[in-house]
């Protein structure tokens, strides 16, 4: 069975493709360019981008189910989250003309049409395209995602192994439910094998408070950074600033506005098992010990 998984030289994709590899099924990837030296070469390669639907059909031949984790953390230059949701429709036009028999979206928890930032409502509008595809379907909503390779909280391990003050926005007694990457695989592998239309949160097993999750990271680390809370703006300038210094964007309004209102906490019993504090300590010396750039990994 050939299952196909976009970005899986990628982070999420990453971990898909290695679910179905180790549960005995061919993957093929549908990247922009050929995959880092580390990755599995059991995994086929279409290059292909997102924009040409009829190379896509050809790439997707004798597909059984893909996995889309297509998207972008934010907007920048050209790329905006509008010509994400082109692309990602372009895919499911494809897939549908492949016969591709189910499609499995990794979407956001609590995607809503009314959501406060641009990213979860563009994320609501796709689930809205997903539906509407006539292709079998599951939606994975994911909360946070952490693992080896993952960037927001690799980050801000980095920030509090070399700085002496780390700012908080807000009051830090919002919310949010980890989930581990391998989690989210799991989690999408199982919605792949279904065969009824679902939609699925992908949340950990422990919900912490911005307090406790950045005190867990920084007693992992052994941080010594006093920690220390200001106003979300203060903070996200804060943020700027180092971002010039490491010439990568951080962390952006619509990530602050989302973790300030608890949007990355699920409403279901989570299906997430791996704990954060215990992943953490197995990976406390390499956690947040090199800096993972976005603008590196997406955009140069
Ligand atoms: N990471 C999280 O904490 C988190 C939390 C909730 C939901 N999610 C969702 O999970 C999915 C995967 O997220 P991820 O963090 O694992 O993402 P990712 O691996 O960094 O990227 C996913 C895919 O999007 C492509 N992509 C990213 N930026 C792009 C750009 N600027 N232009 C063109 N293509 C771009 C990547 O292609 P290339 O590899 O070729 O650049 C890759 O195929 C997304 O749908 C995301 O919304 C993630």
């Amino acid at each position: 069975m050939l299952d196909a998984v976009t970005g899986a030289f990628s982070f999420t994709g990453r971990a898909i493709a290695g679910r179905l590899l180790r549960e005995g099924r061919d993957v093929v990837t549908l990247v922009r360019r050929h995959g880092a030296p580390d990755t599995d070469s059991r995994i086929r390669t279409a290059i292909v981008t997102l924009d040409d639907t009829a190379r896509l059909a050809d790439a997707l031949d004798g597909v059984d189910t893909l996995y889309n984790t297509h998207w972008i953390r934010f907007a920048r230059g050209k790329v905006s989250f509008e010509l994400a949701i082109q692309r990602t429709r372009r895919l499911l036009d494809a897939a549908r003309r492949a016969g591709v028999r189910r499609v499995v979206h990794v979407s956001v928890v609590n995607a809503s049409e009314s959501a406060p930032t641009a990213y979860f409502r563009a994320k609501a509008r796709l689930e809205a395209d997903v539906r509407a595809s006539g292709l079998s379907y599951a939606i994975v909503r994911p909360t946070l995602t952490f693992g080896s390779r993952d960037i927001l909280v690799n980050n801000l391990s980095w920030v509090l192994r070399r700085f002496p003050v780390f700012v908080m926005p807000g009051d830090g007694r919002y919310r949010l439910q980890p989930v581990h990457v391998d989690d989210v695989a799991r989690i999408a592998v199982e919605a792949g094998q279904a065969s009824a239309d679902l939609v699925t949160d992908a949340a950990g097993p422990d919900i912490l408070t911005f307090n406790q999750f950045v005190r867990l990271l920084a007693d992992t680390v052994r941080s010594r950074a006093w920690l220390v809370h200001a106003p979300s703006p203060l903070s996200l300038a804060g943020s700027r600033v180092l971002g010039l210094l490491v010439r990568d964007v951080m962390l952006t309004r619509d990530e602050v506005t989302e973790l300030t209102a608890s949007l990355l906490v699920s409403q279901e019993p989570p299906q997430g098992t791996i704990h954060l504090g215990a992943w953490a300590s197995a990976h406390a010396d390499e956690l947040g010990r090199t800096y993972h750039s976005e603008l590196d990994r997406h955009y140069r």
